[in-house]
Parts: C-alpha cells; sequence; structure tokens
C-alpha cells in the first residue's frame, strides 16, 4: 500500500461550497505562510469539520503553475501550466490564481469558518481574486434549469479518471483541475423555446433523460464534451454549483472539473469554444460568458502534510511486496477500495 493520501477530490456532491482563488504576493515572506498553511490545512479541516459530524466539511487545495514554481520548484508535475485562453466563437479567458481552495460542506456556515480562518493565516501573503459561494439549487439543477452532473463517474471510475498514476510517479495520487465562473444571460436563455434549450444541452430539461442519438445535434453540450482515446471515453469529475445575486440580476455557474491530466478538460473546452469542426460550437456560449479561467494542480494530501518541512515531492517508497511498477500503476487506494481520505496524517484524536 502506498504512502501517498489523495486529497478529497472525489468528496461527495454537497449542498454548499465556497471557490476561493488567490494570488500570491511578492517575496519569500510570503511564499512561507503558503507552505506553513499547506501543512496546516488538514487540520484546520478536522477543527472546523469535527465540530458538526454530519456536516462532511472538505477542502481541496490547488496550487497554479507560477505559484509551484516559487514554492516548490523541481521537480514539477509534468502537466502544470498556467490556463491558455481560447479563443474561438467564443473566448475563454485565462486570469490570475496562485491557489485555489475548493471547500465543500452540507452547510454554508462550515465553508465560510473555513474561507476565513484560511484567509487569516495567509493575511498579506496573498490577495483575493474570486470567492464565490455555490448552493445546490434543487434536485441539482443548474440555473437554466437542467440537471448538472448525471454524467459524472463514481467510486472506482472517479478515482480513474482523476487520479494521477503511472504517467508521472512522482506525483501519484495528485490530480488537476480547471475553474471558470460563468455568467448567465438568464432572460436570453428563457426565451428559447424548451426543445432548443434541450437540444442545446442534449438532454430532456424536466426529466433529465438524455435525448435519442437522432435527434442530437453534433453540437449539444453532452455531444462536445464527450471526448474519447484509442476508442475509450475519457472522463473527468465535475462538481459545478449555481451562485448568484438577485437583486444585481446576476446568475451563474462555477465549473469546476477535475482529471488525471488537464489535457482531458482542455480538449472539451476547445470542443465547446472553437468547435468540433471549428464553427460547431457549443451553443451553451451563446447565453453563458466565461469571466475567469485558471489551472491548478492539486498535491495529494501527504505532499501538502510536509510542505512546510520542505519534505516534499519524493517519490511514495513502495511498501514490503510491491514492486515500483506496481506502485506506480494505479493511484492510491486503501484495500476497502476507499481512497483512505479519513487517513490524513494525524487522525483526529491521535495528535
Ligand atoms: C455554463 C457552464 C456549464 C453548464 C451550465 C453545464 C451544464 C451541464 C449539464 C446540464 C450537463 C448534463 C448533465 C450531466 O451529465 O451533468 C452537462 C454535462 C457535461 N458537461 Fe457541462 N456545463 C457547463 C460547462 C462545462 C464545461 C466548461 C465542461 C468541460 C470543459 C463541461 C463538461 C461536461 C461533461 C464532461 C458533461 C457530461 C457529458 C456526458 O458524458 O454526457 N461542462 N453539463
Amino acid at each position: 500500500m502506498l504512502s501517498t493520501s489523495p486529497q478529497a477530490v472525489d468528496a461527495r456532491l454537497t449542498r454548499a461550497a465556497i471557490f476561493l482563488v488567490v494570488t500570491l504576493g511578492a517575496g519569500a515572506e510570503s511564499e512561507a505562510a503558503a507552505r506553513s498553511l499547506c501543512g496546516d490545512l488538514a487540520a484546520l479541516v478536522r477543527g472546523v469539520g469535527f465540530r458538526s459530524a454530519d456536516g462532511g466539511l472538505s477542502c481541496i487545495m490547488g496550487i497554479g503553475s507560477d505559484a509551484w514554481d516559487r514554492l516548490f520548484g523541481a521537480p514539477k508535475p509534468r502537466e502544470l501550466h498556467p490556463f491558455r485562453e481560447i479563443r474561438g466563437v467564443h473566448t475563454a479567458v485565462a486570469t490570475p490564481g496562485d491557489l485555489l481552495f475548493h471547500i465543500r460542506a452540507s452547510r454554508m456556515d462550515l465553508c465560510f469558518e473555513m474561507a476565513t480562518l484560511i484567509m487569516a493565516r495567509l493575511g498579506d501573503a496573498v490577495s483575493a481574486a474570486d470567492e464565490v459561494q455555490g448552493f445546490k439549487y434543487f434536485d441539482n439543477r443548474d440555473l437554466l434549469g437542467f440537471v448538472d452532473g448525471t454524467e459524472n463517474p463514481v467510486a472506482r471510475a472517479a478515482i480513474d479518471a482523476t487520479l494521477i498514476g503511472e504517467e508521472d510517479a512522482v506525483f501519484a495520487g495528485g490530480s488537476y483541475v480547471i475553474v471558470q465562473k460563468y455568467l448567465h444571460d438568464l432572460g436570453k436563455w428563457n426565451a428559447l423555446p424548451v426543445e432548443r434549450q434541450e437540444k442545446i444541452i442534449g438532454r430532456e430539461k424536466l426529466s433529465d433523460i438524455e435525448l435519442d442519438d437522432a435527434v442530437k445535434p453534433t453540437f449539444a453540450h453532452n455531444v462536445l464534451t464527450t471526448i474519447t482515446e484509442d476508442g475509450k471515453e475519457l472522463k473527468i469529475l465535475r462538481d459545478n454549483m449555481p451562485f448568484g445575486d438577485a437583486g444585481k440580476g446576476e446568475f451563474g455557474t462555477y465549473f469546476i472539473g477535475y482529471a488525471r491530466s488537464p489535457g482531458r478538460i482542455e480538449q472539451m473546452l476547445e470542443n465547446m469554444f472553437v468547435g468540433k469542426p471549428p464553427g460547431n460550437y457549443d451553443r451553451l456560449l451563446d447565453v453563458s460568458r466565461a469571466v475567469t479561467g485558471s489551472l491548478f494542480f492539486v498535491p495529494p494530501a501527504t505532499f501538502l502534510d510536509d510542505a512546510a518541512s520542505g519534505d516534499t515531492a519524493t517519490p511514495s517508497p513502495p511498501s514490503a511486496g510491491e514492486s515500483e511498477a506496481e506502485a506506480a500503476s494505479t493511484p492510491p487506494v486503501s484495500p476497502d477500495g476507499s481512497l483512505r481520505i479519513g487517513s490524513l496524517k494525524k487522525e483526529a484524536g491521535n495528535e
């Protein structure tokens, strides 16, 4: 069994979330503060989460490409790079972001407490680039009225889709995440007949049943975001959340997608924004504008634990009876099939 524990990338979908993206200030002091927080994050989650046993609090920390160079240097996760703007029929903008905190819980007070503690720890070392409070909307619908998340992989398939394995053995158990904040023109969307909306998404609005291939257009969202390699579908794990400010007429979807390779998500974005073939783009974008876009690496939890001491980025040694190849070939999962998410360095009550 590997000594690496992933972060809770596949934590169950929750009723509330905060998406917090910050940029790191100049200087070694800012870098030290960020590294120190890495080491304290699991303890903060335990401290806040333990007060509400059924709150399901989790917090994923992601690190952007430039921040990685400053905080950890080499070795670097093989596919970590800044988010690249995509200019097609519509534009997927790239916006600043050094650290991402994806905080999930069944209640917003837990998320808010966690975000407050993170910002207090980081203090002047960071500036908030963007913070969004997301909520679940009726039966997991987005504000366009469609059920969002249906085709997400679950269990072993979610692990296979999200956690790095032998392709980058030093960072096995890590993941990549892309976030984008979309603002919807709900007036324009709601003026479309439901049949047209269903063709744009590729599913029935009320029942969430997928449209038959015979009637589904090639530009449907679920066609353009279904990608394959060697005949095998390449999945990602999404945990999109609606957000909004009714008083200001602001209605949005915060897109968050995890994958073991960012190339999967980038391919989907290319299909959506440029079109497949070019010009056959995602009509969802005629009513949804991406106003942010950033890419982060999600190190294993054990990497974060070690970050404060500077003892990071060393490959996990295989345990007795396990070859190097076996150790690197699959993402780390415990014998009971779980991700050992509860086994972050120090178990509660065992410190
Ligand atoms: C405005 C932003 C977005 C909205 C409102 C939205 C909404 C939806 C909805 C309603 C579905 C169908 C139900 C489901 O399977 O979840 C869906 C599917 C999907 N979306 Fe999105 N989405 C958005 C952006 C994105 C982006 C940026 C990506 C990837 C880069 C993406 C990837 C996917 C994938 C992979 C599926 C499943 C396709 C399938 O296997 O059938 N979505 N989305």
